[in-house]
């Protein structure tokens, strides 16, 4: 087999470039470990920065979202028992969207196979070689058949836990830890505010958000390695109500729960992000706290840069672009990592803090909420910082 752009992973970054080559007349094969209906329902993010709305919507995928996605023009930081809002449109002039990631992998895969796409599902035993001729190979097994698909370039798509990044040498990786984990669930109950709520409280962090008009999807710090067995439905709804409790009363509406789990939290930044005519994008490069929302928005910002490079390639036979990868996603990876760190130090309680620490994030979160440059700040990180340059060659 032969194509130009082997893709690995059919996650947001390795189905969204498939999309914007193809727009370029670019041929890629796309090829996933799991089966369609597990990445169609695996519930991850939600919220999508201004740059990703109108991403996907240049990208001709933007219908259902514009249809179902809930446009936010703020947010609610809520502390001390009580909330304040953080207006993003006042502040920037800029939105987020709330639509599932899974949605967005759905209208990216209905997208794909409805242009005759080669995307393959189900594939395992992912290799790659030859990745410093302009030649390389990916090997895999597909029907417990040995395949060999050969491109002018590998994209590492395969997220946090693929393969790619190991094929990189000389790789340096920057890390942090934390001492929590979030516990997440869905509900079919009707979110009981009509923002995303972020909020501090003595005993940890929780967020309240949603996905329609009927679905709550809600998390809460949990200690790291903490067993799910350890949290039935009562406490959870118990624990959510203590923890987004106002003095005036504000109660949360409950519902049967849908789904649940548990995400550690780390920061991560693997550099280089490519290796010969091996690109890595998204998770398998980087991985940040969820507390800004940053995660899927950064894999489409990496993709936006590997459409806008392979472009230049095919088209005038460009190679600067490509070299320039690794230090032009890195900007805004480091952006991204610096914003979403700041906002879990500022909403979370680390077990390990002694009160010098309890009195920092008040005070920092007092600041961010009585000052305008502050809030700004917050606001233009959270609906996302602008693109350098279209993700089109043309
Ligand atoms: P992935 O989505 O991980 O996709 C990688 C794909 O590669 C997967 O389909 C995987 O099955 C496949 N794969 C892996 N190994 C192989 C292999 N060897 N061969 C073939 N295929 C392979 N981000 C936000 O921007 N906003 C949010 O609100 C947000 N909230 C989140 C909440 C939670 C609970 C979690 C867990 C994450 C959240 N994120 C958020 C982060 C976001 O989900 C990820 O950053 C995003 O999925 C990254 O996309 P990706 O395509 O790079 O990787
Ligand atoms: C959601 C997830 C996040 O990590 C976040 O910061 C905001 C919302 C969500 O799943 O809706």
């Amino acid at each position: 087999m032969r194509t130009q752009v082997g893709i690995v992973g059919a996650g947001p970054a390795g189905l969204l470039l498939a999309r914007l080559l193809h727009l370029q007349g670019i041929e890629s094969v796309v090829l996933e470990a799991r089966d369609r209906e597990y990445v169609e329902r695996r519930v991850r993010a939600g919220v999508l920065e201004h740059g990703t709305a109108q991403t996907l919507r240049e990208a001709g995928v933007g219908d259902r979202m514009d249809a179902e996605g809930l446009v936010h023009e703020g947010t609610e930081l809520r502390f001390d028992g009580q909330g304040h809002r953080i207006d993003f449109a006042e502040l920037t002039g800029r939105t987020i969207t709330v639509y599932g990631q899974q949605e967005i992998v759905k209208d990216l895969i209905a997208a794909r196979l409805a242009g005759g796409g080669d995307l393959r599902f189900d594939v395992s035993d992912v290799t790659l070689a030859d990745l410093d001729t302009d030649r390389p190979r990916v090997r895999f097994a597909t029907d417990g058949q040995a395949a060999e698909l050969a491109c002018d370039f590998v994209i590492g798509a395969d997220g946090f836990h693929g393969v790619c990044r190991d094929c990189v040498p000389e790789l340096t990786v920057y890390e942090r830890h934390y001492p929590f984990a979030w516990l997440g669930i869905l509900a079919e109950a009707p979110p009981s505010s009509h923002e995303l709520i972020y909020c501090r409280h003595e005993h940890g962090f929780a967020l309240h958000s949603m996905r329609s008009p009927r679905i709550t999807r809600m998390y809460l710090q949990v200690p790291v390695d903490e067993p799910i067995a350890a949290w039935p439905d009562d406490r959870i709804w118990r624990e959510l109500q203590t923890r987004f409790a106002t003095r005036d009363g504000f109660a949360l509406t409950e519902g049967p729960l849908l789904d649940k789990g548990i995400t550690p939290m780390r920061s991560f930044v693997a550099a280089p992000m490519q290796s010969g005519r091996l690109l890595l994008a998204g998770d398998a490069a980087h991985i940040v706290p969820p507390t800004g929302a940053k995660g899927m928005n950064l894999a489409v910002a990496d993709v936006r840069l590997l459409a806008h490079a392979l472009g230049g390639f095919y088209a005038e036979g460009r190679t600067d672009l490509l070299a320039a990868y690794t230090e032009t996603a890195l900007t805004r990876v480091w952006r991204a990592t610096h914003f979403s760190w700041w906002m879990t130090a500022m909403l979370h309680v680390d077990p390990a803090d002694d009160p010098f620490a309890a009195r920092l994030a008040q005070a920092q979160l007092d600041y961010v909420t009585s000052s305008r440059a502050m809030a700004t700040a917050l606001a233009e990180n959270y609906t996302g910082l602008p693109y350098a340059q279209g993700w089109s060659y043309r």
